[in-house]
């Protein structure tokens, strides 16, 4: 039988499922595994089921014994993986893309609403019972009507145009390439990010994290958006340069902000916690019971397919 190390505590039926395929080394506590810790539990493992909260670099790669065949990223996203790095060394990287896409979209629409309607603000005066009623109390923007621009429009972004459209809102879009007018559904593409950002009431972030898109939200592309736009993240942490996004936050360039992802997650830039046009979570995107199993599924399926075939649909490198 062959033996796989999980990094991290699963749902209950993911692991007996786990249990009757390999002999598995599980993290019954859920304890966060340092690198060093990781390389030794995994010295005599076939594969790893790695999570997001793996940090698993060149250094680490290099150090795993010739044993690990594959790591499976419990998420759609590896960039807590040097895929390259592990192609190198033969190592096969996969991950869970579509299973997660609805439960992303959700959260997305979440961030929107939160941060348009001052949720911040509203939640904590519902909280201190500290409100009374009138014409004018924490009055919001309106979704209905306004520009959505989506930056990044794979599976997620498109879910979340599908929804905003419901809303009422008039979808804009930058991609690496125009879709087809079937996948677009008449969004209106844009060439570059900074046409994309010039029209964005507000702006959903939902493509992955590269060293082309890291930071794209900085000092100077900020000042493309229209006065009081909103920006929503919930892809990752690494698209915005956080200073520059408080500060336009606190002049009021920019009218607020939803965030799910953060850099250097699980720490939040100090600056953010404190500004009530601030709506934050806590990386809850695929945080349902439905999208947990199946993306753990999914992880599971990826390590058979490859023990059982030598390959994997969905392999990333
Ligand atoms: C979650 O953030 C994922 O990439 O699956």
């Amino acid at each position: 039988m062959k033996k796989i190390l999980v990094t991290r505590k699963l749902l209950k039926s993911n692991e007996e499922r786990i249990l009757k395929l390999w002999n598995a080394k599980l993290n019954l506590n859920d304890e966060m595994y340092s690198n060093k810790k990781l390389i030794d539990l995994s010295i005599d493992c076939e594969g790893i089921l790695s999570s997001i909260t793996d940090a698993i670099d060149e250094n680490v790669i290099n150090k795993l014994s010739n044993k690990v065949k594959i790591i499976s990223n419990f998420a759609v996203g590896f960039g807590n993986i040097d895929i390259d790095a592990a192609r190198k060394r033969n190592i096969v990287v996969t991950n869970t893309p579509d299973v997660l896409t609805d439960a992303t979209a959700e959260i997305a629409m979440l961030l929107i609403l939160g941060a348009s309607r001052r949720a911040t603000e509203g939640i904590k005066k519902a909280r201190e019972k500290n409100w009374k009623w009138s014409a004018d109390f924490l009055i919001g923007k309106q979704l209905s009507g306004s520009r959505l621009g989506i930056l990044g429009m794979g599976r997620i972004g498109r879910a979340v145009a599908k929804r905003a459209r419901a809303f009422g809102m008039e979808i804009h879009y930058h991609n690496r390439k125009k879709l087809s007018p079937d996948l677009e559904l008449k969004a209106t593409y844009h060439q570059n990010v900074r046409s994309l950002f010039s029209v964005s009431d507000i702006l959903s972030i939902n493509c992955p994290a590269t060293k082309q898109t890291k930071d794209i939200i900085n000092k100077e592309s900020l000042e493309y958006f229209p006065k009081d736009a909103i920006i929503v993240n919930s892809a990752r942490g690494d698209m915005i340069e956080d200073d520059a996004m408080i500060k336009a936050l606190k002049d009021k360039k920019i009218y607020a902000l939803g965030l799910d992802v953060y850099k250097g997650e699980p720490q939040i830039n100090a600056g953010y916690l404190n500004l009530p046009n601030v709506f934050l979570l806590p990386h809850l995107g695929s945080a349902t019971k439905k999208t947990r199993t199946d993306m753990a599924d999914l992880a599971i399926d990826n390590i058979k397919e490859y023990f059982d075939t030598g390959n994997c649909k969905n392999k990333v490198n």
